[in-house]
């Protein structure tokens, strides 16, 4: 146990002195694919080694081939926290290493699910009685909605819109579903008529895409998927978030008619992966899907267990991060980076729109800011291959209509105004060279 507590005090201090010099790091890991591998040995070491040594290794092995999803200035995909809260809280979980197969397997984290799930959803604003739980991903959670739409429909098509996270794509195609993708309109919006819906199963919107954060009408949505029987999926796992401010709720318009809703605080509520929630309306309905008790689990008590909810049986204590991340942080705190976030992305889009040199590619979202250089896809690519091979910043592309264009996503909690000042001298500097 000494050696625990050597070794555990040192992994901390390993931690505190990584999270003080991330943002001095290059963003996106400066390796070649194979690199690391060729430093790994072939075979597990036969004797033991101290913790020590895995530690001396972290920093002189793998830190160079890590790309710093924890830097200021990693503005890539959906930008992400893993809080000091939420660290420490994945340590005791591990700790604890609660397996909720059933209710007395872990009183703790199946009724602490429920209650952060019930928490989150009353911040978010959405109505009472909804049944909420923890999934890994939103990948997971829709394919669990999917799965329950199927059961209660008894239909196999699933219909979403063109710039649907491809999560629903693949989820489909794990299920033997049939999907279908609607055009979107000039604001990016997927169309809500000129298609048919009465074979469907399940219409998913979006609310915040993943190209775009666009959202989709989710009400009129609805109210189609529900004239004609069909389950109504939401999937806002980015921006769901933000409507734990009030001002952002109009994204939220008509997400109370969802039959289900997926949101992941591992995107913006400072949770490190794995931890997304989803919620659903109709939790009986969702429960048969799902719901399948083999002999050595029945007990005689008549609690509540999760694994009757989705597909995995074993489930780690993923609340306790997001219970430690709603109290060290309460509302507030999460409000306050989030409303920060936000205004740091719209000096950025203010700085591309004052630009004669770039130009604003969809209109501006949340914490995300879609752009490119006035020219071809061409040059567009290698400034974001030399603001990327810098290490000062990492940025991705996407593509709109065919055309290449680039995405500055602000999402972690260290990033301050001199860092997204940074970015757009770091783009300037590459894209003149
Ligand atoms: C809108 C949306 N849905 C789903 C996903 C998939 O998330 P996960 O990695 O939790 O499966 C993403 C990922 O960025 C996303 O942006």
């Amino acid at each position: 146990m000494s050696e625990f507590r050597e070794d555990g005090a040192a992994a901390v201090e390993w931690v505190a002195s990584y999270l003080e010099r991330v943002g001095e790091l290059p963003v996106l890991a400066q390796v070649k694919p194979g690199e690391l591998s060729a430093q790994l040995p072939a075979v597990a070491p036969e004797q033991p080694e101290p913790f020590s040594a895995v530690l001396r290794d972290l920093d002189e092995v793998l830190l160079p081939a890590v790309t710093h999803w924890q830097s200021p200035r990693f503005f890539s995909y959906f930008a992400v926290t893993s809080s000091e809260p939420a660290i420490l809280a994945e340590l005791l979980a591990a700790a604890l290493n609660q397996v909720a197969l059933v209710w007395r397997a872990s009183p703790a984290s199946t009724e602490l699910e429920l209650r952060v799930a019930d928490w989150v959803r009353q911040l978010l604003g959405l109505p009472d009685g909804w049944h909420g739980h923890i999934e890994d991903t939103a990948s997971t959670s829709t394919l669990a909605a999917l799965i329950a739409a199927r059961h209660v429909t008894g239909r196999n098509v699933v219909v979403c819109s063109e710039h649907a996270h491809s999560s629903v794509e693949k989820d489909a195609r794990m299920l033997g579903m049939e999907l279908r993708k609607v055009p979107v309109d000039e604001a990016l919006r997927m169309r809500v008529g000129g298609y048919d819906l009465d074979d469907v199963a399940c219409v998913v919107a979006t609310v915040g895409t993943t190209s775009f954060a666009s959202v989709d009408p989710v009400r009129e949505l609805a109210e189609r998927a529900h004239a004609v029987g069909a389950w109504l999926h939401v999937d806002a796992a980015y921006a769901g978030s933000s409507w734990i401010c009030e001002e952002e709720r109009w994204s939220a318009d008509g997400v109370e008619l969802a039959d289900s809703l997926v949101v992941n605080p591992h995107k913006w509520m400072l949770v490190p992966t794995d931890c997304s929630l989803v919620w659903t309306v109709r939790p009986d309905e969702w429960r048969e899907a799902f719901t399948l008790t083999p002999e050595y689990l029945r007990t005689d008590d008549e609690a509540f267990s999760l694994a009757d909810y989705g597909p995995p049986l074993g489930r780690r204590f993923r609340s306790l991060k997001l219970w430690a991340v709603l109290r060290c942080y309460g509302a507030e705190g999460l409000r306050a980076i989030q409303r920060e976030h936000i205004r740091l992305a719209e000096l950025f889009a203010g700085w591309i729109e004052e630009s004669d040199d770039w130009e604003l590619i969809a209109p501006q979202h949340l914490s995300l800011v879609v752009f490119r250089r006035v020219g071809s896809d061409e040059e567009n690519e290698r400034i974001l291959e030399r603001v990327n091979a810098s290490g000062e910043i990492f940025i991705n592309h996407t593509k709109l209509d065919g055309r290449y264009v680039l995405r500055l996503a602000i999402g972690n909690a260290r990033t301050t105004e001199d860092d997204v000042r940074r970015a757009w001298d770091v783009l300037n500097r590459e894209a003149e060279r």
